[in-house]
């Protein structure tokens, strides 16, 4: 597999606050790779300096071997408080990047219905999100990002905010929309399990400033119920006798 994205020495500084440290993160073609780690140890910094939003002290993000200095359409990003806009419904929310491209009013329409069938939303299309339900929103944010096919998506614990069944539920829904897309995901979550259930690698962070004390391989055809049970401890281990 090649190599699709790429964290490069990466280091983050708030004023004098170092909050990411030489972080180097390699991520191949079509992998799901979580990262986990402390509250507060600089999850979010490392997915906003990759998307482009902030930018490093030092290191540099590649996009297939290209760097990048500024968020561009190829890369996808679902936080967890959706961001949808208030003012636009459902339909109008999804539809958004498509607009941005001129695609056709018959292809749109499609498309995005296309999208809310199988977001399981179908005739919420004229509400708007604050007429939805958390799980709901979170459907038209999943939505809303992928439909314009980004070839890297990156996630900040979007579904942190969802009761169990309700994440469950989204995660199910991810894997679908996913499916044979070959997207490439960089998830940031608290929960261990679905760091276990979704990646192909897991990378455990230390407290601030983060860096890594173990990437842990997953097999997800293979994996049993107690290897799943060891992960989840070793995991554990890491983070809670770190520092
Ligand atoms: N815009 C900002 N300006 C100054 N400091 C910031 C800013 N954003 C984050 N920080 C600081 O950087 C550190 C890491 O924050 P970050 O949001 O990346 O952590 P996190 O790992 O995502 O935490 P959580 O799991 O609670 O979401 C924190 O100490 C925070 O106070
Ligand atoms: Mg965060």
């Amino acid at each position: 597999m090649t190599e699709k994205l790429r964290i490069r020495n990466l280091s983050v500084k708030y004023d004098k606050l170092l909050v990411v440290k030489n972080l180097d993160i390699s991520i191949k073609d079509g992998e799901f790779i979580s990262l986990v780690g402390s509250s507060g140890c600089g999850k979010s910094t490392i997915i906003n300096a990759t998307a482009g939003f902030i930018k490093p002290i030092k290191g540099n993000i590649f996009l297939d071997n290209i760097q990048i200095n500024q968020p561009t359409q190829k890369i996808g990003i679902i936080f967890q408080n959706f961001e949808l806009f208030p003012w636009k419904t459902v339909f109008e929310n999804i539809a958004f990047g498509l607009r941005l491209h001129s695609t056709g009013e018959k292809e749109i329409k499609k498309r995005v219905m296309d999208y809310i069938k199988s977001m399981e939303l179908n005739g919420f299309e004229n509400y708007y999100p604050r007429q939805l339900s958390e799980g709901m929103k979170e459907r038209v944010g999943l939505a809303r990002t992928i439909i314009n096919n980004p070839e890297v998506v990156l996630m900040d614990e979007p579904f942190g905010a969802l009761d169990y069944l309700t994440k469950l539920k989204m995660q199910n829904f991810l894997t679908q929309l996913l499916g044979n897309k070959k997207i490439t995901v960089l998830l940031v979550t608290h929960d261990i399990d679905e760091a276990i259930k979704l990646s192909n690698k897991i990378v455990v962070l230390s407290k601030r400033p983060a860096r890594i004390l173990d990437i842990i391989p997953i097999d997800k055809e293979k994996i049993s119920t107690e290897d799943k049970i060891k992960i989840r401890e070793r995991i554990l281990h890491l983070l809670q006798n770190d520092g």
